[in-house]
């Protein structure tokens, strides 16, 4: 992964609008990245991005559930680290993208093609 490709960040609005514990799904229309990509605000209280569609088949991350530190897949259940994207549980073996997520001010910003700093 790297850099490269990375877009300008996207203001998604006041972050206490992302109540914990959910996901929400962030259109590619609306960053111009390949992928849509599902936005966590996990049990931890942490920001997480990560790409949508599951690297096993084509279905939608955020269908899935915050399951403590990672994303389940509502159709097989491999459950992706939010932290890294890669898959803890089967069936799926590849990761999904990481996309960074700061906050500026009280406003939750998305960075696509911005991989997670701590990754
Ligand atoms: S489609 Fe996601 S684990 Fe199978």
């Amino acid at each position: 992964m790297s850099t490269t490709d990375a877009l300008p960040p996207l203001d998604l609005g006041p972050a206490d609008q992302f109540p914990e514990g959910e996901v929400f799904r962030v259109s590619a229309q609306d960053t111009g990245w390949s992928d849509d990509i599902a936005v966590v605000h996990a049990e931890d209280g942490g920001f997480y991005a990560l790409d949508d569609t599951c690297s096993h088949e084509a279905v939608s991350l955020s269908d899935g559930y915050v399951e403590e530190d990672t994303l389940e897949c509502p159709m097989h259940a491999s459950a992706f680290c939010l932290r890294t994207g890669v898959p803890e549980t089967l069936p799926a073996l590849r990761p999904v993208r990481t996309h960074q997520i700061t906050i500026s001010g009280d406003h939750l910003m998305l960075h696509p093609g911005t991989p997670r700093p701590d990754q």
